[in-house]
């Protein structure tokens, strides 16, 4: 039961991979009607997951929908996303939010300027684990946090490489970490690789400062045959561990930090204390993403990740990707959309 007063209608802008997942979602989530999907390549049915499938976009907008969701190559999300803030289509954007800083700020501003609802599909804020280890570093259970490190590795994905790895992979990371500590990107230092033949970077190593003086690590690449998707955030009383491929999150406690308030304010050192793996209710992080689009759609108060949040992680790429070129550190600059509202 959702407690909606309508049903929604719901499209999707490209079937392939992920958009093959988002229909699966939208053709049996609860209160909403899916209407169909477009996509030049077509479906050999001409409908999926119960609901045709057009080669335009206008044939969609023309079935009528309350809001679609963008799943097409990130080089399309800008001109596929500014067609439906035109026609009043509210829209959850897969990420990256665009190709680029100008695109994303654009997008920002065709969907706020006209009251419409929308998101970026930042999925990882979904995931169980990561749900878990943010309201715990929220009580204080880790004490001061001292480092955040992600490795996000694997083979190269079967599909179109429009974008480099820092922005289709990476952008999971720098998302998740601004989620988790609640802190912003201050500066960025990176290397980069291209050892694959194509277009753009296939491996990137970061060292970066959020703007609390949290230190912060990312290995990405789509070079490596183990696949590993790893967060760890380091702190005065231990370490957490949240592996988002199987939504199992651990504590390692600092051993020789006890709980006592006296034994914090004389830091002395670390020792392997208990580890616990904690259980976790495991809901589809893409379930849980959708609901709470639908949500924000009916008007009812549902955390999603603002366009504003998902511009921010494309402006730390960016920042990434000069780090690499100039072999400089690069402090990430102000916001490219200064219009009103707190800026992420
Ligand atoms: N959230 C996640 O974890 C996640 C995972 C994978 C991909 N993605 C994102 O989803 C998007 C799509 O990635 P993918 O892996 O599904 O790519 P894909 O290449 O498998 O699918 C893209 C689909 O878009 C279609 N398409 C091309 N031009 C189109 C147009 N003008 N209108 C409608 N459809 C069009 C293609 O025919 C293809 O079927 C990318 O932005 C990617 O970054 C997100």
């Amino acid at each position: 039961m959702t407690g909606q007063t309508r049903r929604l209608r719901a499209g999707l802008i490209g079937l392939g991979a992920m958009g093959r997942n988002h229909a699966r979602i939208l053709s049996t989530l609860d209160g909403v009607d899916f209407a169909g999907s477009v996509d030049p390549a077509g479906d050999p049915r001409r409908s999926a997951y119960g609901a045709p499938v057009f080669a335009e976009l206008d044939e969609l907008l023309a079935a009528g929908v309350d809001y679609a969701v963008v799943a097409c190559p990130t080089s399309l999300h800008e001109s596929v996303g500014l067609r439906l803030a035109e026609n009043g289509v509210c829209a959850l954007i897969e990420k990256p939010l665009a190709g680029t800083v100008e695109a994303a700020a654009r997008l920002v501003e065709a969907f706020e300027s006209r009251g419409l609802v929308a998101g970026v599909g930042h999925i990882e804020r979904f995931n169980p684990a990561l749900q878990s280890l943010r309201e715990r570093l929220e009580a204080g259970e880790l004490g001061d946090i001292y480092q955040v490190v992600t490795r996000r590795q694997g083979p190269f994905p079967n599909r179109i490489a429009d974008v480099g790895v820092v922005k289709d992979l990476a952008t999971h990371d720098i998302d998740l970490t601004s989620w988790v500590t609640g802190s912003g990107y201050a500066t960025v230092s990176a290397r980069t690789v291209q050892k694959s033949g194509r277009e753009h970077e296939d491996m990137v190593a970061v060292v970066a400062s959020l703007d609390d003086g949290t230190m912060v690590s990312h290995l990405v690449n789509w070079l490596s045959p183990l696949k590993e998707r790893f967060t760890a955030v380091t702190g005065a009383l231990g370490c957490f561990v949240a592996d988002t491929l199987t939504a199992d999150l651990t504590f390692y406690s600092n051993g020789a930090a006890s709980n006592e308030w006296e034994a914090l304010r004389t830091f002395s050192g670390v020792t392997s204390g208990d580890m616990i793996r904690y259980a976790i209710l495991r809901r589809e992080p893409l379930l849980v993403e959708h609901e709470r689009f639908r949500d924000a759609v009916d008007g009812k108060p549902s955390e999603i990740v603002t366009l504003r949040q998902g511009l921010r992680n494309v402006e730390v790429s960016a920042a990434i990707l000069e780090s690499a070129e100039r072999g400089l550190t690069v402090t990430v600059g102000e916001p490219a959309v200064n219009a009103k509202g707190a800026a992420q």
